[in-house]
């Protein structure tokens, strides 16, 4: 049986009409998840909702547990994740108010505990990584997402930066060259240590600005913020229909 996990990003603190049932503190071997861990009705469904970045606090990129919050979803059943992030848009497709599935990903982060192989096991953890999306969930949210004629880019390269700070025009031009359409902070490790933990495993992207050097508007929190506003109703639609599903 399917349990739908959904990991929220900024922007996203609640699912709309997401019926609150209970929450959940869950210890984990390493450490605590980035807050309790929501489950509630969607519709008829049940599934549990996890903000990434705590609240009310918020928990920059880097220091995120995502070792934490992967194992804790998976401890209460979950099998299916799908995790929101903002991005900025690279390629002349993703322009800010754009929803993304993408379908591949360049990890450029550094530093954050990124797997859960602590050398103790028998075997290794050479995880198959090729497609670092889980083909079925993407393919079950594209259709949603045409069924309900909600606008979205079907496919792209997600490069995940460190962070927190924002990037350079050059690193920007470089991550252009090497093939990414979106630029975010906090899709890695998270995707390779779901496939770790046997959980499939999409995401769905918000594309919030241009990246930086690509428009002359100043890169300022407040118009991300106002963009997010708008596509998390679109979101919340979207995650809607994939739970009646
Ligand atoms: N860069 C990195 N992460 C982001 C951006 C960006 O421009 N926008 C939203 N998250």
């Amino acid at each position: 049986m399917t349990v739908l996990g959904i990991i929220g990003g900024t922007g996203i603190d609640q699912l709309e009409g997401l019926e609150i049932v209970d929450n959940h503190a869950v210890e984990t071997p390493y450490g605590d998840p980035s807050r309790v861990l929501q489950e509630g009705r969607l519709g008829s469904t049940r599934l549990f909702f996890l903000q990434r970045h705590g609240s009310p606090r918020a928990i920059p990129p880097h220091l995120i547990n995502y070792r934490a919050n992967l194992w804790a979803l998976r401890s209460l059943g979950v099998s299916d994740v799908v995790a929101i992030n903002a991005v900025g848009g690279i390629s002349a497709a993703m322009r800010p108010g754009r929803l993304v599935i993408p379908d591949q990903l360049i990890d450029y982060t550094w530093g954050r505990e990124h797997t859960v192989d602590t050398g103790e096991h028998d075997t290794l953890m050479h995880i198959d990584f090729t497609e670092p999306y889980d083909r079925a969930l993407r393919q079950r949210l594209l259709a949603i997402a045409s069924e309900q004629a909600i606008a979205h880019e079907p496919a792209a390269v997600h490069g995940v930066k460190q962070g927190p700070r924002l990037e350079t025009a050059a690193e920007i031009r470089r991550m252009a060259n090497d093939g990414c359409d979106l630029v975010g902070m906090t899709g890695m490790p998270e995707a390779s240590l779901a496939r770790e933990l046997g959980l499939a495993y999409a995401s769905v992207c918000m594309v919030v600005n241009a990246a930086a050097g690509l428009d002359d508007a100043p890169l300022t929190l407040d118009a991300m913020r106002a963009t997010l506003q708008r596509e998390a109703a679109v979101v919340s639609q979207l995650l809607g229909a994939l739970a009646a599903t």
